[in-house]
């Protein structure tokens, strides 16, 4: 039987994600639809400002959009989140007092207790929901993905660490307009320009790394120890972050090696055969102009990163440019894929 899975945030532009990722899938079923105030009580297509290519499922588009009230979970089996920040610790909370939880938000990320996970990179890290489950005495738990700009580049460093080494990271990116939200960026703030600045974007893309390759001990998470700084920019792109990456290895390497590392690169979600799990995790582009986010962010059904322009500039510098899908890769499909990890686990 299908679980029974509520979506928090359902008419944003995640939540939409979280509808064309979960429609038809093989073990979770839609059955809640939850907003702010302003869209309750009314029918999902009228409320929703549906932005993607396919249409609403029909279901979907008859059901009727509820608040935020956790007696809602009662119903449910488990509750994907999308919503601000500002109101996640309370909703988020309550939700997870009931059933698992799992959250695109910031909001609890960094909380000690709580997994930050991509499933190919630190499948350990659920560990954790044990002792949150002991700590604060919920029925369900929170599992976090990370911010959309840190899992692009993450993906394809965790093989370049794993075989080489790396002593310091630094990522400049071209972040789409699709994540900031609906309503984020003013239409005349953004044609024929370039943003350079993203409210603690910087902050949550070099915290977040650490703590997604940091080492689980005992029901916490070590940090890695090495230096990541970014520069966070808004570009008049519609989806896919693209991002330009500098890395500084430990150990010397060749280029062909690091190709290799990147394309034979593999997780628990491919062992497995999780629904969601792209084949290939990283994407060699050998093209001179690629990636690109016109071309490149529907890859593996927008779960695979390209990789291109691999360059050594001398002795360990590495660069390349990666490109990921920020709604489906960096958000709605990282949290369905840490679910399925999750289902496969018997944690839910
Ligand atoms: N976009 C991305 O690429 C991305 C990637 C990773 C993480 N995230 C995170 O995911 C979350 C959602 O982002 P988004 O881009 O989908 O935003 P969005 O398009 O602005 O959608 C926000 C959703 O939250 C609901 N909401 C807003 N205020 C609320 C309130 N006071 N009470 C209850 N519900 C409320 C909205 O409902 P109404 O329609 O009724 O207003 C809508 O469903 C954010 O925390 C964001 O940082 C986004």
């Amino acid at each position: 039987m299908k679980l029974r899975v509520g979506i928090l945030g359902a008419t944003g532009m995640v939540g939409q994600r979280f509808i064309e990722q979960l429609n038809d899938h093989p073990w979770f079923s839609v059955e809640a639809l939850l907003a702010s105030k302003r869209s309750a009580g009314s029918r999902y297509s009228d409320v929703a400002k549906w932005y993607l290519e396919s249409r609403i499922p029909s279901d979907i588009a008859e059901m009727t959009v509820e608040g935020m009230d956790p007696r809602i979970a009662d119903g449910l089996d488990i509750v994907f989140s999308a919503i601000p920040s500002d109101i996640a610790k309370e909703v988020e909370g309550g939700f997870a007092e009931h059933v698992p939880v799992f959250s695109n938000t910031s909001t609890y990320r960094m909380e000690e207790d709580i997994p930050l996970m991509i499933p190919e990179v630190n499948p350990d890290h659920f560990k954790l929901v044990e002792a949150q489950r002991e700590k604060r005495g919920w029925n369900g738990f929170i599992v976090t993905n990370p911010n959309c700009t840190t899992i692009g580049f993450i993906i394809p460093l965790k093989p370049i660490l794993d075989s080489f080494g790396v002593s310091w990271v630094h990522v400049s990116t071209m972040q789409a307009l699709s994540g900031a939200g609906y309503a984020g960026v003013p239409s005349m703030a953004i044609l024929d320009n370039v943003i350079p600045f993203i409210k603690n974007e910087e902050e949550k893309v070099e915290v977040e790394a650490l703590k997604l390759l940091g080492k689980l001990r005992q029901n916490r998470i070590e940090f890695a120890d090495f230096y990541v700084f970014s520069s966070c920019h808004r570009v008049m792109v519609r989806d896919g972050h693209t991002e330009a990456v500098f890395v500084q290895t430990d150990e010397d390497f060749e280029l062909e090696d690091i190709k290799k590392a990147l394309s034979s690169f593999r997780g628990e979600p491919q062992r497995l055969g999780l629904p969601s799990a792209p084949e290939n995790p990283v994407i060699v582009m050998e093209e001179e102009d690629r990636p690109q986010p016109v071309l490149d962010r529907g890859l593996g059904g927008g779960m695979s990163v390209s990789v291109g322009r691999i360059r050594k500039k001398r002795e360990r510098l590495l660069k390349f440019v990666c490109l990921s899908h920020n709604t489906v890769r960096g958000a709605a499909g990282a949290s369905v894929l840490n679910a399925e990890l999750a289902r496969a686990r018997k944690l839910i």
